[in-house]
């Protein structure tokens, strides 16, 4: 083709010589803008669209019971016996087959049925100290006695009398025998679409319950609303929040401050998934960021711990404040998940129900207290 060095060979040479030389300078161009961009420093803004592995695999799983699902499927009777309601708090006993799609699941209050129970659901708050409110008739040989707390350990009063009592463990952890989330992502298969973003007209939402200057959760608050104004509620000064102003007042803040009383691996409380299913964009205080991102997307939330201060994440807030495109993307990813909090009493009943249905193990929880205080 280019035996002579005709004109258009001579050019085609020139082409190719340029963009030979030329790539890098472009590759040297372009490399800076993208290194000045990276220096701006936006360590929250999503960095993936979707949950990630570890997030999907957590999210698919809600609880450990379907990994450890036995092949027959379980028995179909299964009695599980709730020795005192969770904080005196009475609930609907038939809910398992309606809103967890679990069967075979008999969950009942009556203290009649103790020598039939195949589980009996204690819940840590209402033990009582000297543990005279715990059964006194032997223990049928099957049965398998379920501790039940979903306060943080820092919450919980350490007892030492629990040890080689119970067979199974059921909180908040992941290293829990039945794991209870506070609220799950799952994928949303309705095939609905997402829904908008409710209208906003604040900025920065917290709403406190339980106000502890010593909490670190409070010494940040302190520091943060120094650089931005943040609408509080439910201080004790202002009174409490019904249920339907507290959707209503989430839901119309850009960002809330989903801030944890105490910090602990897997502590994730619906202080998280009531905004997020509210359409509001946590910003989360508690266990690292890697720790949230085995629940639910890296993209949905926001960690004070990306910042290096609270005037920076003020600053950051601020940003996404006035540039929508940026705080759309914190919404992505409910194109394909929902987010709900779970439902304190049913939760926990069911799924510890079905755990044992389908889980006929041996197990003794030996050293309660050194595994959840130690
Ligand atoms: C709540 O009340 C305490 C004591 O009155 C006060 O120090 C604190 O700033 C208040 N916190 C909020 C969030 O309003
Ligand atoms: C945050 O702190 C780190 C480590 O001290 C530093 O490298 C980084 O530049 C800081 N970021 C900003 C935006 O100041
Ligand atoms: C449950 O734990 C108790 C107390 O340690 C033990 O005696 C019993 O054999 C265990 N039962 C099962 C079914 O694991």
């Amino acid at each position: 083709m280019c035996q002579n060095i005709s004109r258009s060979c001579k050019n085609l040479f020139f082409k190719v010589a340029l963009v030979i030389v030329v790539s890098p300078i472009v590759y040297v161009y372009f490399e800076p803008t993208v290194n000045w961009l990276k220096s701006l420093n936006y360590p929250s803004v999503p960095k993936h669209d979707v949950c990630g592995d570890i997030c999907i695999n957590a999210l698919k799983t809600p609880n450990q019971i379907q990994i450890a699902a036995s092949s027959q499927g379980g028995d179909l009777d299964t009695i599980l016996l709730i020795w005192m309601w969770p904080f005196g708090q009475q609930f609907d006993l038939g809910l398992c087959s309606s809103m967890y799609d679990i069967h075979g699941c008999h969950l009942t209050v009556d203290k009649s049925q103790f020598n039939k129970a195949h589980g009996i659901l204690f819940h840590h708050r209402d033990i009582n100290g000297d543990l005279s409110n715990m059964p006194k008739l032997p223990r049928p040989p099957f049965q398998k006695w379920v501790w039940m707390n979903m306060e943080s350990p820092s919450n919980s009063r350490q007892r030492s009398n629990l040890n080689n009592l119970f067979n199974l463990t059921m909180t908040y952890r992941q290293d829990s025998d039945i794991m209870v989330p506070y609220g799950r992502i799952s994928e949303n298969t309705g095939g609905k679409k997402h829904d908008e973003i409710p209208h906003k007209n604040k900025l920065v939402c917290w709403i406190v319950s339980n106000w502890n200057s010593d909490f670190k959760r409070s010494k940040y608050y302190e520091e943060l609303k120094e650089h931005i104004s943040i609408e509080t509620y439910g201080n004790h000064s202002n009174g409490r929040i019904s249920n339907q102003d507290y959707s209503d007042v989430v839901s119309s803040c850009k960002f809330y401050l989903s801030f944890e009383n105490s910090i602990h691996k897997d502590y994730i409380t619906e202080k998280l998934y009531k905004p997020l299913s509210l359409g509001t964009v946590p910003v989360v205080l508690g266990p690292p960021r890697k720790n949230y991102e085995e629940f639910i997307p890296g993209s949905a939330f926001i960690h004070v711990d990306d910042f290096n201060s609270s005037k920076e994440l003020a600053e950051h807030l601020k940003l996404l404040d006035q540039n929508d495109d940026l705080y759309r993307q914190f919404f992505t990813w409910k194109e394909h998940f929902v987010a709900s909090a779970s439902i304190f009493g049913p939760d926990q009943a069911c799924h510890a129900c079905d755990h044992i249905r389908r889980n006929k193990n041996y197990r003794v929880v030996n050293d309660l207290n050194s595994w959840y205080w130690g």
